[in-house]
């Protein structure tokens, strides 16, 4: 099976196009498409079948529930038995948006989505391709990231097809996604709410609407809160390490042992790199910063280093996901 590729206008999605991969999802195949974070890998998400392919194409293990899109919050009573108050008030601030609610499923919701678990994620995407396919296709779309299990994820067709060509059916190429992190998760069947995965809805902007929230993100050496919440992921091949002022000197050290090393840094730090040394400089603001890290690290883990070297950016709340990305990607394989 080879995938076939549509180009989408971002802004301004042809019909034509999407009608055509809201067809291939009622009919049960998979259907990669942007998001305002990232590429989602969708199927139709009350059909068993459909989503069973998901995690054979990525190689996901079955006890990581998936996040269910709908095109808008009257839609999440499809797949949610119970709507907190906390649920419309952050639905009505932060939906279209980045941020996925966990709560209790409807029985409709099969097993294979929510890993058997008595919850399911959902969230409204809005990125005008992702919503014209939900509104076309009319049946919640679950979907991960659209990348092997454990990979970098993709925030441009390309990531998608490198991981994942002949293993779906149809790629909707809406160019790069402008977030570039995957949603924030917020579990709301526990009391307080507790954030699950930090994303481009910050702690702060949710504890504004709703009061506080558990904040203590699984971190590489806590529990794990959700099976999705493990240690390593979002990771290159090519080994990765988090450095902080020492990363000048710790590249020094790879590149005189004789490795081929990537540096991704800020400005004054890469002009003090050694020559022959790949560097990637990334901006100073959060979310542009957010934007951008995933493309790099793939044309980092594309050029055949032996290892990749991440200046850490400041330790304050605005860079939180970025932090946890970098960690999880840092994590040495189980
Ligand atoms: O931005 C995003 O969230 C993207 C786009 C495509 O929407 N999707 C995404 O999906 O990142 P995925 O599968 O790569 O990550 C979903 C995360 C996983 O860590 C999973 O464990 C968690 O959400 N999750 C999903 N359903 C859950 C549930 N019922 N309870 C706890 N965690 C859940
Ligand atoms: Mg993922």
């Amino acid at each position: 099976m080879s995938s076939e590729v549509l180009p989408a206008d971002p802004a301004a999605p042809e019909l034509e196009r999407i009608a055509r991969a809201a067809a291939f999802l009622r009919a049960g195949r998979l259907v990669a498409f942007p998001t305002e974070t990232v590429y989602g890998l969708g199927a139709d998400a009350l059909n068993p079948a459909a989503v069973s392919r998901i995690f054979v194409a990525k190689g996901r293990p079955p006890n990581n529930p998936l996040i269910v899109h709908v095109p808008e919050t009257a839609a999440a009573s499809a797949v949610a038995a119970a709507w907190p108050d906390s649920a419309a008030r952050l639905a009505a601030k932060f939906w279209p948006g980045p941020l996925t609610l966990v709560l209790l499923k409807r029985e409709i919701v099969p097993d294979v989505v929510t890993a058997g678990g008595p919850t399911v994620g959902v969230r409204v995407p809005a990125h005008p391709v992702a919503q014209a396919l939900l509104r076309e296709a009319g049946i919640p779309i679950a979907a991960p990231s659209a990348n092997r299990s454990n990979q970098l994820s993709p925030t441009r067709a390309e990531h998608v097809l490198k991981g994942l060509s002949g293993r779906i059916d149809l790629v909707l190429d809406g160019g790069p996604t402008l977030g570039g992190l995957e949603s924030t998760v917020l579990d709301l069947t526990s009391t307080p709410p507790r954030l699950l995965r930090p994303g481009l809805v910050s702690p702060g902007e949710i504890e504004a609407v709703i009061g506080p929230i558990a904040r203590a993100a699984p971190t590489v050496a806590g529990p794990l809160r959700s099976p999705g919440m493990l240690p390593r992921h979002y990771a290159p091949r090519t080994p990765l390490e988090c450095a902080g002022d020492d990363a000048a000197e710790r590249v020094h050290t790879l590149c005189a042992a004789g490795l081929r090393v990537g540096w991704l840094t800020f400005t004054e730090a890469a002009e003090t790199a050694p020559a022959g040394l790949a560097i990637l400089v990334m901006p100073r603001n959060p979310a542009a910063y957010a934007a951008e890290l995933y493309a790099a690290l793939h044309v980092l883990d594309d050029a055949g280093l032996d290892r990749i070297v991440v200046t850490l950016p400041p330790d304050r709340e605005e860079w939180l996901p970025i932090h946890d990305r970098l960690r999880r990607a840092a994590a040495p394989p189980a």
